[in-house]
């Protein structure tokens, strides 16, 4: 961790922009009183407050306790019985939603004048139907109440239905996404435990065939674990199935069922695991169970996107990201809303696929990254300006910070200045937004995340826990539970407590340097530990490491981020080659495909720096600071009192592939 504390910043923005009038109008909630009120007692009473807003959800037995706190774990809704899918369908069905869309599909293909080939409208009642099917169809291969599904899918419907169907029987879904690779495969599903994967052919994106059968294929031959693999057909390729192994998704849902009754499951049972980076190569599922996540992913949707069902909402996240399971498939379907998915890339055919998303579908919310933003706003303001994005009301961002001029640009060009923008932190441990602004009342300022959520007390902190002043940088903690926080890392309780629990006494330490400034407002400034966002995608640097160091020609290898224009964060290598070696011109190349192969293409460094030695420091510590300033600046201007030996550095320089 590195020190975040102490440091007076700069004066924070004072630009603000209050909500729109028209916007305020409508919004679910729109009084400055109404707001403090239930802050207050969120706040004051968060079981009270969250008992109350749970009682607007199916429960088959009702809960007992609000909530069990024994840090580090928490247990919501004690006592009760439920069922997400339940939640997300038969209750929506319950409420007149069943011919509504619920799930709105473009695929990626287009036609030569570029309108897309595919377009599927999936009603809750059709959605209920399949999820049906599939849940018996899992049955059928023999998937029991707690077994974990792996689910390797492109961005198609089947992989919400297949979430969904998962939820429906009470076997925990492990989605991983579908950039990853073989190993990356392999180490979840050995994490995990599970026998079951769910797969496809392939996935369409930007024009070519992702082979994710093949990926899997590649997988099953480092591990003997899998034991069924159900492939489902969507592009057409070819892809060798091994008998006794694979099957296709349309065969095996031949005859089954339409309907299937829902497990009554404990508020606490697992719902999901999602894998995601920390600080050691190995990759940490993140646990997360039923009610809880159930009403948190809800609730924040209702309120910060300001959910009507009349809604056509959109967030362009991948699912194989907590992003996408909390705010594509739970949160809004639960809000009987239509929630489009789109299978490809943002500039396939052309820049502009996602303004004519919008436009085809009247899309009304539309939620995003701040990567996306600026890469649009490099293209120029004449793709948007090509299509009618009147029907927005409400724009997006999470997963890095959002710097002011992007914001504004958004703001501006996409939102018309008609559109709140909600700029929401949370973490695939958060389950769900905790910091955002609430689109009918906060006065939002470019690059500020605003104000916690109800029931959320956030705070900014030095590494001994004493509260920071206004301004002042430091740690940012979250002092109390939280519906949708994780109960653990799967099978590593000793992981789940150094990570969060450890690094500031009492309190949940998120991993992230932030600021709070004069009006309650948060800053938040990156990650201070060795996780890095490239375009929003969570990485560790020691997966990365580890993923270098497997090729036969590197001895030693650290990686570090530095800031990218576009991406936020890219990623900077710093290799020792093996005794001999030399770094011959292709080399870099080589370690970057490697990179690519071993891990995924979304870790593939942007830059990659050779030396004799790295720099450490004399026990034996990469002193990663040096590191960054070196990729950052191009040269060292800290402190290096401590480095062992300083001619390492010398030999960093200046021998990049440019
Ligand atoms: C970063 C993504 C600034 C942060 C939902 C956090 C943000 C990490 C924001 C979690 C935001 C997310 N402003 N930074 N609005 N939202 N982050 O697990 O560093 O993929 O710790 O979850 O993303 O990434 P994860």
């Amino acid at each position: 961790m590195t020190d975040g504390a102490g440091i007076q910043s700069a004066a924070s923005e004072s630009e603000r922009y209050p909500p729109p009038a028209a916007f305020v109008a409508d919004a679910h909630i729109k009084s400055q009183e109404e707001y403090e009120r239930q802050h207050q007692r969120s706040i004051k009473d968060p079981e009270g407050f969250w008992g109350e807003i749970a009682a607007d959800f199916h429960f088959f037995r009702k809960w007992d306790r609000v909530l069990e706190w024994n840090r580090p774990f928490a247990k919501w809704f004690v006592g009760g019985t439920t069922n997400a899918s339940y939640n997300c369908l038969d209750l929506q069905i319950e409420r007149g939603r069943g011919d509504s869309t619920a799930i709105l599909w473009e695929g990626e293909p287009c036609d030569a004048a570029g309108n897309p080939k595919e377009i599927k409208r999936l009603s809750y009642r059709q959605l209920l139907q399949e999820v049906c099917v599939f849940a018996n169809t899992l049955k059928k291969l023999g998937v029991e109440k707690g077994d974990r599904v792996t689910i390797y899918l492109p961005m198609v419907p089947e992989l919400a239905i297949a979430m969904l169907a998962c939820a429906r029987i009470g076997a925990p879904h492990s989605v991983i996404f579908g950039g990853f690779s073989a190993q990356a495969i392999v180490d979840r599903l050995e994490d995990a435990r599970s026998r079951v994967i769910i797969t496809a052919d392939g996935g369409f994106r930007r024009g070519g065939i992702v082979p994710l059968k093949a990926n899997v294929d590649e997988a099953c031959g480092m591990t003997d674990l899998v034991k069924t693999v159900v492939v489902l057909r969507r592009c057409e390729n070819d892809v060798p199935m091994v008998a006794g192994r694979d099957v296709w998704w349309h065969d095996q849902v031949k005859g089954a069922s339409d309907t299937c009754e829902p497990e009554q499951l404990d508020s606490e049972h697992m719902l999901f695991l999602l894998y995601t980076s920390g600080s050691t190569g190995k990759p940490k599922g993140i646990l997360h169970t039923t009610a809880g996540y159930m009403i948190h992913t809800a609730y924040t949707s209702k309120l910060i996107f300001d959910l009507k069902p009349d809604d056509t909402y959109w967030c362009t996240a991948d699912i194989g990201w907590i992003t996408g399971h909390s705010y594509i498939v739970y949160g809004p379907l639960q809000n009987g809303v239509t929630t489009l998915m789109y299978e490809g890339a943002p500039n396939h055919p052309d820049w502009d696929r996602f303004w004519a998303i919008c436009d085809r579908h009247a899309v009304t919310k539309f939620y995003t990254a701040p990567t996306a933003i600026r890469a649009f706003m490099r293209q120029g303001a004449a793709y948007p300006e090509k299509h009618d994005l009147s029907k927005l009301k409400l724009l997006g961002t999470v997963g890095e910070p959002i710097n002011p001029a992007a914001w504004k640009w958004y703001h501006e060009i996409i939102g018309g200045r008609r559109c709140p923008i909600v700029d929401t932190w949370w973490q695939t441990e958060t389950g769900g937004i905790l910091i955002s602004p609430l689109p009918g009342i906060t006065d939002t300022k470019p690059g500020s995340a605003t104000r916690p959520f109800f029931g959320i007390d956030a705070a900014v902190v030095d590494k001994d826990g004493s509260e920071m002043g206004p301004n002042e940088n430091g740690l940012l903690v979250i002092r109390r539970p939280w519906p949708g926080m994780l109960r653990g890392i799967y099978g590593d309780e000793k992981r789940f407590h150094k990570e969060y629990w450890s690094e500031i006494e009492g309190v949940y330490f998120t991993g992230d340097g932030a600021r709070c400034d004069q009006d309650g407002y948060f800053w938040l400034t990156g990650r201070v530990d060795d996780v890095i966002k490239v375009s929003g995608h969570r990485l560790g640097t020691a997966e990365v490491e580890s993923a270098l160091v497997s090729h036969p020609k590197v001895a030693e290898a650290a990686v570090v981020g530095f800031p990218d224009e576009i991406t936020g964060e890219a990623i900077a290598a710093f290799v020792t080659l093996r005794g001999g070696e030399t770094p011959d011109p292709g080399i870099i190349d080589v370690l970057k495909k490697h990179v690519a192969k071993q891990l995924s293409a979304i870790a593939r460094p942007k830059d990659i720096r050779f030396s004799d030695a790295l720099p450490k420091t004399r026990s034996g510590k990469i002193m990663r600071r040096l590191l960054r300033e070196l990729a950052t600046k191009g040269r060292v201007e800290g402190d290096t009192s401590t480095l062992e030996d300083f001619s390492t550095i010398a030999n960093l320089r200046g021998n990049t592939e440019e």
